[in-house]
């Protein structure tokens, strides 16, 4: 999920997790929520030619339309995989069955957000849209949880729900684990300067700065870490050190030092330390990126975090981060018991020449990684939401727009745009997508730059039509759940998958070259991801009051992307969008 990085808290206390989370007030909101529906068949066929309008050539629509004909005739196949997926209307997609099959490493694929420590409270407000209450699940899986890698498929554990829940987080300083207990005997708290005795005396037993990075192993490819983690748990005591790190509450790195930049540079160089770590001379051994929750410190105070994002989407954490950066402001009242602490515990590995091999393949590719991606983290100053309000429109779907603007000023054409449209006003509910390419923004980037165009009309045609489609994705209708929905049912009834999925067409909208997200946060800062294809870039954002935080990444192997002119792009397209709007009567618009 990148910030404008100045947000450096000072390391203070954690408030931690009471194990008992799930109140029956949290299960009778729950079970009030709507289940996910299914849209008509019919209905995602025409939005699915429509949204391809943009982004394909006259030919390729042809066809696909036909595939579309067969693909839905009266008995045919789509309809006897709607009727299925019907059936099992009431259990939702599993988007995070989704996540799990994905193969790549999960560093690109998680996000950043700066900031220290974590807290999270047992019964949470319920949160609303547009006055609908929405799913709160998400942040009851986000704390003692972790992934596991499999040979096939990972899962994700979730300890805060056992009979036992951890009462430990594990903290990582020089590529060495501990488990820290957060709780008193008493089961209060520790206080915050009990936490600092306790890091102080985990910092002093672990000078030793010559070990083997064990967690660079989770940057790995997923079938590989898959096998590698087999050898690693093979010997009890890695297994049982495994298992802590596993179930511990959250991790808590302590980094060491990364290359001094300058300032114009520091927001951007902050992002990549909490995505990546830096590679492994730095501190991408300093991680266990399995981990749910991870909490990061540099030397310098840089802080942040980094999230898995299998359990969860990017606004619970922010939400989580906004709590703490709020928390953490205020004086604390409690007083230290003069009890004496247990000495934290160092967490062993042994680590056999099988071992030592998997690391130093994890730390090659690891820094291929790194190499590739260039990440720009950005505040446009100009402005911030209100002036898209003061214009009556949706200040999302003014950015959205500014960036099919910046996207086709650079390539003259559009692209498939993944926009994330949160789908939690239904139980369990994950998210669609929000398709930005549309017929109306493609006619306004179009006119743009053509002195002879009206192009006020089409602005606010192009903003409205974004705003449509936010809203038909978050009430459950978009198109691309339910597609992915009828090619598994496919899959899972053994049926030969349908021509519809092997369309060249289905592959370009599926080829996401802007995938974007926003992630609104109180605090001033931003969420960071990797581009999701490889010409591609990842857009994240947040908009302020009256700036706008940017976190921009590509990779430095593709000659046809650049972070840096996608950033400079967008920065001039919401200028001129704005131009555009002062230039005209606002009883125009
Ligand atoms: N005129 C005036 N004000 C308007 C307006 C209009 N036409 N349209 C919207 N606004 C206001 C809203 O009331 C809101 O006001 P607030 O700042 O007081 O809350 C503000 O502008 C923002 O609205 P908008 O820009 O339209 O965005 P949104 O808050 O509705 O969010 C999505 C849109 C798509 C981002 C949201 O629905 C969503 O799905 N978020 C989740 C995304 C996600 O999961 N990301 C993480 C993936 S890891």
């Amino acid at each position: 999920m990148a910030k404008p990085c100045g947000l450096m808290k000072p390391c203070h206390l954690v408030k931690p997790v009471s194990a008992t989370r799930v109140s029956g007030r949290y299960l009778t909101h729950q079970k009030g929520l709507p289940s996910l529906p299914i849209p008509p068949l019919q209905q995602t066929c025409e939005r699915y030619i429509t949204a391809l309008e943009p982004i394909v050539e006259v030919d390729e629509l042809k066809h696909t339309k036909e595939l579309l004909d067969d693909f839905q005739k009266a008995g045919g196949v789509g309809e006897r995989l709607q009727s299925s997926l019907e059936k099992r209307a009431s259990k939702s997609f599993q988007l995070s069955d989704e996540y799990c099959e994905h193969i790549e490493p999960l560093v690109l694929q998680n996000q950043l957000k700066y900031f220290f420590t974590s807290v999270c409270s047992e019964t949470l407000p319920i949160e609303y849209l547009g006055g609908k209450p929405l799913c709160m699940n998400q942040y009851y899986e986000v704390l003692s949880s972790c992934r596991i890698p499999g040979l096939q498929k990972d899962s994700v554990v979730n300890h805060s729900k056992s009979s036992r829940p951890p009462k430990h987080i594990t903290v990582v300083h020089n590529f060495q684990f501990f488990v820290l207990d957060v709780y008193n005997s008493d089961g209060t708290p520790l206080t915050s300067d009990q936490l600092c005795v306790q890091l102080e005396r985990i910092c002093s037993s672990s000078e030793q700065t010559n070990m083997e990075p064990v967690g660079i192993l989770t940057t790995q490819h997923r079938d590989s870490w898959g096998k590698a983690y087999l050898n690693l748990i093979k010997d009890k005591i890695n297994k049982k050190s495994v298992l802590a790190i596993q179930r511990s509450i959250f991790t808590l790195c302590l980094d060491g030092a990364m290359p001094r930049v300058s300032d114009e540079t520091r927001r951007s160089s902050a992002a990549v330390q909490m995505l990546h770590g830096g590679g492994s001379q730095l501190n991408s051994g300093n991680r266990w990126f399995d981990k749910t929750l991870q909490f990061i410190v540099g030397e310098d105070g840089t802080c942040g975090a980094n999230y898995e994002h299998a359990p969860a989407e990017g606004p619970p954490i922010v939400a989580l981060i906004d709590h703490v950066v709020e928390y953490t402001g205020k004086p604390e009242m409690t007083r230290s018991p003069m009890v004496p602490l247990p000495m934290p515990q160092k967490l062993h590995f042994n680590i056999t020449p099988e071992i030592k091999k998997d690391i130093e393949e994890a730390k090659h590719n690891m820094n291929i990684l790194v190499d590739d991606l260039d990440m720009r983290v950005t505040v446009f100053g100009h402005f911030g939401k209100e002036v898209p309000k003061s214009h009556k429109m949706s200040p999302d779907a003014f950015i959205q727009v500014a960036l099919q603007l910046a996207y086709y000023r650079m390539y003259q054409r559009c692209c498939a745009t993944y926009e994330s449209a949160s789908l939690r006003m239904f139980r369990l509910g994950r998210t669609d997508t929000i398709r930005s390419a549309s017929n109306a923004s493609a006619a306004f980037v179009k006119a743009f730059d053509d002195p002879n165009k009206q192009k006020v009309d089409l602005m606010v045609k192009a903003v409205t039509a974004h705003r449509s489609y936010t809203n038909m994705a978050i009430s459950g209708q978009a198109i691309d759940r339910h597609l992915l929905g009828l090619k598994l049912q496919a899959l899972e009834e053994n049926l030969s998958v349908p021509e519809l999925f092997k369309d060249p067409a289905y592959g370009k909208a599926l080829h996401y070259q802007l995938s974007t997200s926003q992630v609104p946060a109180k605090a001033d800062c931003v969420m960071c991801f990797g581009p999701v294809v490889q010409n591609g870039y990842g857009v994240c954002y947040n908009p302020m009051k009256d700036h706008i935080n940017f976190a921009v990444s590509s990779f430095n192997t593709c000659k046809e992307t650049s972070a840096a002119q996608l950033a400079q792009a967008v920065e001039d397209a919401l200028l001129d969008l704005r131009t555009l709007l002062e230039q005209t009567p606002r009883a125009k618009l």
